[in-house]
């Protein structure tokens, strides 16, 4: 059984309102993969510039449309893991806010009320040029495909596009806010599965910190948070939440 240190155990226990920071990393167990951490990652694998900025879509629509296509995939068909149930089972009976970085629905699948998708949501999508939400069912398909036409919009005929935040482009503002009013407004923030490197996410725990929020890292590796934090347990996603959330709950 994994041990959980006991600062971390004490802030838990008396914290009222819980912030969870998350990255590619707490999905890692599902199965979708990280961006810049594994040997598999996706930036070691992928250049984000062809892909993931405004540029790369107006460059080549096919090819941005069928690289999200695929990530759509591995994301529809991973299942939650241990640590988005832990968090889902403590947020039904203490206020865990989540801000996640992530684009896949797996917080929300395990049961979690997600306050801010601050990169946006992969199951989300919109008209390039209207900006009309396209509701309709877009085509995912059950095996990679590289390039891949994406829907015309119901209202305009333009290109629908993914609902991510891409490289270059602004956070989505009331995300974003909520996200800091729940780092100042916490009695205790876990940052989970993120290298802290992409900004402004990345600036959000010294937020809490510098509001006498205590913060704690929860990753098997050293980050670019590491040295701002008040506790790092190096620990997996999914075996640490785990651990915590019996020692808080089973107490
Ligand atoms: N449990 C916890 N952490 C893990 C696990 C795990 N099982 N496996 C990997 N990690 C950690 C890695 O050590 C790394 O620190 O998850 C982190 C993943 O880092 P990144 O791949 O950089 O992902 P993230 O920090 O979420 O990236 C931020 O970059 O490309 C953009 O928009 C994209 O939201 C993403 C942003």
């Amino acid at each position: 059984m994994t041990q959980v240190p006991l600062p971390i155990v004490d802030w838990a226990r008396s914290a009222d309102r819980i912030t969870v920071m998350t990255g590619a990393g707490m999905s890692a167990e599902s199965g979708v993969p990280t961006f810049r951490d594994a040997p598999d990652s996706l930036w070691s694998r992928f250049d984000p510039k062809q892909l993931t900025s405004i540029g790369a879509w107006w460059e080549d629509r096919h090819l941005v449309w069928g690289w999200h296509m695929w990530l759509a995939m591995l994301m529809r068909d991973a299942q939650p893991n241990a640590g988005h149930h832990a968090l889902a089972r403590w947020g039904r009976s203490a206020t865990v806010r989540v801000v996640t970085q992530n684009i896949d629905d797996l917080h929300e699948r395990a049961g979690s009320q997600v306050l801010a998708k601050v990169h946006g949501s992969m199951t989300a999508f919109r008209c390039e040029a209207c900006a009309a939400p396209h509701t309709e069912p877009v085509g995912i398909p059950d095996e990679p495909v590289e390039r891949l036409a994406p829907p015309e919009c119901r209202a305009c005929g333009q290109a629908v596009r993914p609902g991510v935040v891409w490289f270059g482009e602004s956070l989505p503002g009331q995300a974003f806010e909520a996200a800091i009013d729940a780092m100042l407004d916490a009695d205790l923030l876990l940052v989970i599965g993120t290298s802290g490197i992409v900004q402004p996410a990345a600036s959000l725990p010294d937020l809490a910190r510098g509001h006498g929020v205590p913060v704690v890292e929860i990753n098997p590796q050293v980050t670019a948070l590491s040295t701002r934090v008040d506790e790092v347990w190096r620990v997996s996603a999914a075996d640490g939440l785990a651990a915590l959330v019996d020692a808080v709950l089973d107490d």
